[in-house]
């Protein structure tokens, strides 16, 4: 059987270990991808520290995958070989099942997700339900293509369904893989776009993704200075830490909306006080469907709203995740395939 390369965790915990595998084959319903780049999200956590119920492993973590349709399983139409595709969190879902229905893809019993309950994008090919699939767009390459499909996705439906209107004022709160993308998307859409971040060095860099303002919160109060400005009508945290999402819901003027895409496991702080006054709320978002992804790269492709990305060869995985967590990379690291 022929034989690929891939980047493995063996356990909750675990070192990533460079492993040849062999090539997977397309049930009915899946389509082999020939991998090209895959992104290293914050979320690749959950498969590396086995921080979910039920994980199997060893895994292959992965899920901002570009590359292209290599082999149809059984009964696969729409899709042709040689196509450009991306993979993000989402597959197998039945979207006839009531929580389908209500657009809540999540729990639908049939969902999978990419890189956690089966394997993902650190390796040369992978093998994935057939409504996981995105088409790419020509003017994305793949190394720019990749974070799109969940740095991207998520931020981009998360703010085109906050319910901001252009010139309202939106924060972003933290500049990594998703807040970076989040400045840009928010800025092309219109908003008043504020990023919130820690230290003088990364103002030029918030300024040059289009953001109007900057607040350094080791000077300022982050809530104080956007309730200053007025309030915000939504303030997207993407950073992973409940303590700073609480620290600023002050900041959130009337209607305003904390929208949490971050994945904090501490527990939020807010009085119910805090909320009633200007009738906030706050709320979360979970990424999106192959269909969200492919609005969200022809978006990018029509604005020009790209990832900055540092490439990284798949054999150098464990570095790359390391340049990621420990808030180096600037701002998204991208495995490339052999
Ligand atoms: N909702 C969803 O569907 C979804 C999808 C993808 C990812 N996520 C989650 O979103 C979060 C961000 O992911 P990402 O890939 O953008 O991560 P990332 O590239 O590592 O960026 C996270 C950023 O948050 C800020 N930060 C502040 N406090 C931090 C802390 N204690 N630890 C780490 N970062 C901290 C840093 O920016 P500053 O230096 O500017 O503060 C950092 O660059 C993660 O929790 C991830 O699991 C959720
Ligand atoms: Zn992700």
């Amino acid at each position: 059987m022929a034989k690929m390369m891939a980047v493995q965790v063996g356990r909750p915990k675990g070192e990533f270990e460079l492993v040849e595998r062999d090539i997977p084959e397309p049930k009915p319903g899946q389509v082999r991808v020939k991998v090209e780049a895959c992104g290293i999200c914050h979320s690749d956590i959950f498969a590396k520290d086995g921080l979910m119920p039920g994980l199997e492993y060893p895994r292959i973590p992965g899920h901002e995958i570009a590359g292209t349709v290599d082999k149809l399983g059984p009964g696969v139409a729409g899709w042709k070989v040689g196509q450009r595709v991306g993979v993000g969190w989402e597959g197998g879902h039945c979207f006839t099942c009531e929580p389908c229905r209500r657009g809540d893809f999540i729990t639908c019993q049939h969902g999978q997700v990419t890189g956690l309950s089966f394997d993902g994008g650190y390796a040369q090919y992978t093998v994935v339900p057939q409504d996981a699939l995105a088409a790419i767009p020509d003017e994305l390459k793949s190394t720019l293509a990749g974070p799109m499909l969940c740095a991207g996705v998520t931020t981009f439906n998360a703010l085109r369904h906050s319910g901001a209107r252009p010139g309202d004022l939106v924060a972003i709160q933290g500049i990594g893989g998703l807040g970076h993308l989040a400045i840009q998307f928010a800025s092309k859409m219109g908003f008043h776009t504020v990023a919130i971040s820690g230290g003088a060095d990364k103002k030029q860099l918030a300024t040059d993704l289009g953001a109007h303002g900057y607040i350094d919160a080791q000077q300022a109060d982050p809530a104080k200075a956007l309730a200053e400005m007025g309030g915000a009508r939504v303030i997207l945290a993407t950073a992973p830490s409940s303590k700073l999402m609480s620290a600023v819901i002050d900041g959130l003027g009337v209607d305003g909306t904390l929208l949490i895409v971050g994945a904090g496991t501490e527990p939020l702080q807010v009085t119910p006080l805090q909320l009633i006054v200007a009738r906030r709320s706050v709320t979360g978002w979970p990424s999106g469907t192959a269909k969200d992804s492919e609005d969200t790269m022809r978006f990018a492709a029509l604005t020009g709203v790209r990832p900055m990305v540092e490439a990284f060869p798949l054999e150098q995985a464990a570095k790359a995740y390391e340049r990621m967590i420990t808030n180096k990379a600037r701002f998204r690291v991208v495995l490339t395939m052999p």
